[in-house]
């Protein structure tokens, strides 16, 4: 009789003990598959052709100098994944009224990896077509959005790509020609593209990851 209780005893045990084992291993597993979407920002816009100072008087039966200049700030905030970046498009317009835009060209950053905790600065440049310099209410307007896909780097491996993308519209200093919030402007993707309030647009670029790593730890046992 005690030795059949002892053994249902340590039969329990041992469960247990696995139970919490597995537990503990899940968890472990999902904080360290567990990942921050990168964040971008427009760090830098100008163009020339709203520069006071290099064009006084702008005629428009002249050629006027097209090219819009930019940089993206691209943040990996994640303690110890890398994280390899597909090309980043990037499409810029130009409002023409409060509530509607013009594409006005676009832009890549070329595909690169960034290592953890790592803030990257990407410089370019476009030649725009039409008009850059109309206002509306008497100020300028643009629209930056932006739409890539990245892989997580997690000590060798990496997770399956997955889609990001977003935007912002950004006042540009109509005499000056860059934008006129002097910090970077997240392109977070829950703004609309329209200048005044409007019910926000919710766009998550990043759905997946919860479903992944429950999926890879249902997978790992
Ligand atoms: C605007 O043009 C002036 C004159 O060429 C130049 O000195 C200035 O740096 C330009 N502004 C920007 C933001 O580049
Ligand atoms: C762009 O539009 C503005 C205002 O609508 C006008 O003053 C300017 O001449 C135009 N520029 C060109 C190059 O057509
Ligand atoms: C436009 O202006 C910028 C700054 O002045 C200059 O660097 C660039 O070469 C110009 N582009 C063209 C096509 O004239
Ligand atoms: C990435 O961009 C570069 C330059 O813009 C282009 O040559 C290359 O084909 C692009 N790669 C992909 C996968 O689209
Ligand atoms: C844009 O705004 C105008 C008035 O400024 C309005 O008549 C029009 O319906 C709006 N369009 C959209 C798509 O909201
Ligand atoms: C710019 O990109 C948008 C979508 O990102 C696309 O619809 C459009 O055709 C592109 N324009 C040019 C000139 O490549
Ligand atoms: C920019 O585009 C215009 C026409 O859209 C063209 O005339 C001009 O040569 C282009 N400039 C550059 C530097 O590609």
């Amino acid at each position: 009789m005690a030795a059949a209780t002892t053994s249902s005893d340590s039969c329990c045990t041992r469960c247990l003990s696995f139970l919490i084992t597995i537990g503990l291993t899940a968890l472990f597993l999902w904080l360290s598959l567990r990942v921050d979407e990168p964040r971008l920002y427009l760090d830098y816009i100008y163009v020339p052709s709203l520069n006071k100072t290099l064009n006084p008087n702008p005629n428009p039966q002249t050629h006027t100098n097209n090219t819009i200049f930019f940089t993206v700030k691209l943040a990996n905030n994640n303690k110890d994944k890398g994280i390899q970046y597909d090309n980043v498009s990037l499409s810029f317009s130009h409002f023409t009224s409060l509530n509607a835009t013009r594409a006005l060209g676009n832009a890549t950053v070329k595909s690169f990896y960034q290592g953890h905790q790592k803030n990257a600065f990407k410089k370019g440049y476009l030649n725009a077509t039409g008009n850059l310099t109309t206002p509306v209410n008497g100020r300028v307007f643009y629209r930056v959005d932006f739409t890539t896909a990245v892989k997580y780097k997690i000590l060798f491996w990496y997770t399956k790509r997955h889609r990001l993308w977003g935007g912002a519209n950004v006042e540009i200093e109509a005499s000056l020609g860059t934008k006129v919030n002097r910090k970077g402007i997240r392109l977070g993707g829950n703004s609309l593209a329209v200048i005044e309030s409007g019910a926000p647009l919710i766009r998550r670029g990043y759905p997946a990851l919860p479903c992944v790593a429950v999926f890879l730890i249902l997978y790992a046992f």
